[in-house]
């Protein structure tokens, strides 16, 4: 009733807006800059936000919330604020939201959020801080998302998230955290998204997680986990992300991730992994990213993919111990777009492969050491739009290997020790060089098969010039390679083009002469002219 009192009667208050401040009419106010030493006065009575970033006040004290009675968020960020007065907050108990992110903060008084009893949210993101004291959040049950990323806490009290089941957004991240007490997230029933990445983290215990039945995202990247316990997982029954990339992960145990039939992303990548259990993936139907590249796997389960039948985009490169892949490995993907397993230590395929792939249209198997390939490697590829086969030891491919890719829009070929012999030719006399990046010249498809488009013959796209294109028909196909360009061919174009330069020169050089003398003698035929007649009529 209060407040609709003085929103009617707010523009007769007649309230001041201080200096550096901006006052939005709807009670919203933002202040800025160094002039600003403190939290100003003489606020809008209705003020409701209060934000203020980048200024010079290093104090919070005992007045300076004072007289601020609608206000409900309060935001103090960028600034060099240092100290917090123990009893601050008790002007203004009414807060639900404060912001203190990007300050200088070490240390904080360990209740002086207890008076913000509907507080619903905390950031204390990109301080100093090294410990929080256990009883900060004491009786915050209102709160729903605490920022605590980017300090420098190294440890926390098992009991300081107690109570705090309405808790839906908890970071952690950016810390030196390495140990979590086991019970430490236990009342945090309502939790959706955890964020423990960036911490240097040994150990997970197996019931760290074991209440957290709403999780919806977990991030654990970039610590220095070894090793898992089995079954950690198991009760994340609604988790969607999993980020375990970049950790000390030499093994996963058995079935790890079973029971997460929502898992929609789940990394890897980044781990010492010697192998992969046989059983290690439960149902994941909805699985659409899965990143395992930088590993030190050297073979690899054939189903591991088995039952993630949703995946869109599978990131399986950089595991440059891993020589062979099962027959069946991808069997079981119907939906993937796009398989990257280039920088592999691949050096033979299954012609069985990728047979299973209907729906891939990127293909990466560049940087690997592929010496030939299955003729039928890529026959149910309909929609293979770009394949990448560069920097590998192909010297030749079989003659109807892209025949069933229609859409193959972009092949790429360099950095093979290619044979680019006539042997390769079906029809001599058709090799063209053609000297930069250009779509190859158009011809009629001679084909002798039928009269399907052809798959890519104009369409290709070239990597970095000049080069030289090998270019040839066989069947009405027409194949290119691109070559490195060598010194020989480097120096006989250098030399025609210095050659061609010279010549253009010579030739405007011999222009100006010709018509520089041409000028002079029609100047001497001019004076002949004009002096004729008095010299014929003196005579
Ligand atoms: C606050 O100030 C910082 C530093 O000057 C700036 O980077 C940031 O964008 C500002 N934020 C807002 C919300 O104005
Ligand atoms: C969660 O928040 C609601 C209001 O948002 C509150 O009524 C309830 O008491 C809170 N839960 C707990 C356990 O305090
Ligand atoms: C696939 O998931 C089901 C159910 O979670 C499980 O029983 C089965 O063993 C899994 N298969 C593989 C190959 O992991
Ligand atoms: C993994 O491979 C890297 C380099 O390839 C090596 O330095 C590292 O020691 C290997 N780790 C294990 C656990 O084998």
């Amino acid at each position: 009733m209060l407040r609709i009192l003085v929103l009617l009667l707010w523009p007769y208050l007649a309230c001041s807006c201080p200096v550096s401040c901006e006052c939005l009419s709807v009670g919203a106010v933002k202040c800025v800059g160094p002039r600003i030493m403190n939290v100003p006065r003489q606020m809008p009575s209705h003020m409701y936000l209060l934000q203020l970033n980048a200024t010079n006040i290093n104090v919070i004290n005992e007045q300076s919330l004072q007289n601020m009675d609608l206000m409900l968020r309060f935001s103090l960020t960028h600034d060099p604020l240092h100290t917090i007065h123990p009893l601050a907050f008790h002007a203004a108990p009414q807060l639900k939201s404060v912001k203190l992110s990007f300050n200088k903060l070490s240390t904080l008084p360990p209740k002086v959020f207890s008076p913000l009893a509907d507080l619903e949210q905390l950031h204390l993101d990109a301080n100093q801080l090294k410990i929080i004291p256990a009883e900060m959040l004491t009786g915050l049950t209102k709160l729903k998302d605490v920022d605590l990323n980017s300090n420098r806490i190294s440890r926390l009290d098992a009991g300081v998230f107690n109570g705090l089941s309405n808790l839906t957004f908890l970071n952690l991240g950016g810390n030196s955290i390495r140990e979590l007490p086991p019970t430490i997230f236990h009342s945090l029933t309502r939790l959706r998204r955890l964020l423990l990445y960036t911490n240097r983290l040994e150990v997970l215990d197996a019931d760290l997680f074991s209440h957290l039945a709403m999780l919806a995202d977990l991030k654990i990247h970039n610590n220095r986990i070894a090793r898992l316990a089995p079954k950690v997982f198991w009760s994340l029954g609604n988790l969607e992300i999993l980020t375990l990339s970049s950790n000390q992960l030499q093994g996963v145990p058995e079935k790890s991730f079973y029971h997460m039939p929502k898992l929609v992303k789940l990394t890897l990548y980044s781990n010492p992994l010697l192998s992969l259990p046989v059983l290690l993936m439960g149902h994941t139907p909805f699985i659409q990213e899965f990143y395992l590249y930088s590993t030190n796997l050297t073979t690899i389960p054939g189903n591991l993919f088995a039952n993630m039948t949703g995946l869109l985009r599978l990131n399986f490169h950089l595991n440059s111990q891993l020589r062979e892949l099962p027959a069946e490995l991808f069997h079981e993907l119907p939906k993937l777009e796009k398989l990257s397993l280039k920088f592999n230590d691949l050096h033979i395929l299954h012609p069985e492969l990728f047979s299973a792939l209907t729906s891939l249209s990127l293909l990466y198997l560049n940087d690997n050491k592929l010496k030939s390939l299955p003729p039928t490697i890529f026959q149910n590829l309909k929609v293979v739009s770009i394949i990448y086969l560069n920097n590998n030891e192909l010297k030749t491919l079989p003659g109807e290997i892209f025949h069933s890719n229609r859409v193959l829009g972009k092949l790429f070929l360099k950095a093979n020790p290619w044979h680019c012999d006539c042997q390769i030719e079906a029809t001599p006399a058709s090799t063209t060089t053609i000297p930069k990046p250009s779509p190859a010249p158009p011809s009629t498809p001679r084909s002798s098969i039928d009269h399907r488009s052809l798959p890519f013959y104009d369409k290709l796209v070239f990597e970095q010039g000049p080069e030289f294109v090998h270019h040839n028909h066989h069947q009405g196909w027409v194949y290119v390679w691109t070559l490195p360009l060598d010194a020989a061919h480097a120096g006989f174009l250098m030399t025609s083009h210095i050659l061609l330069v010279v010549t253009g020169a010579l030739l405007i050089v011999a222009t100006m002469c010709g018509m520089y003398r041409l000028e002079k003698v029609m100047r001497e035929l001019r004076v002949e002219n004009k002096d004729g007649p008095y010299t014929v009529n003196n005579e």
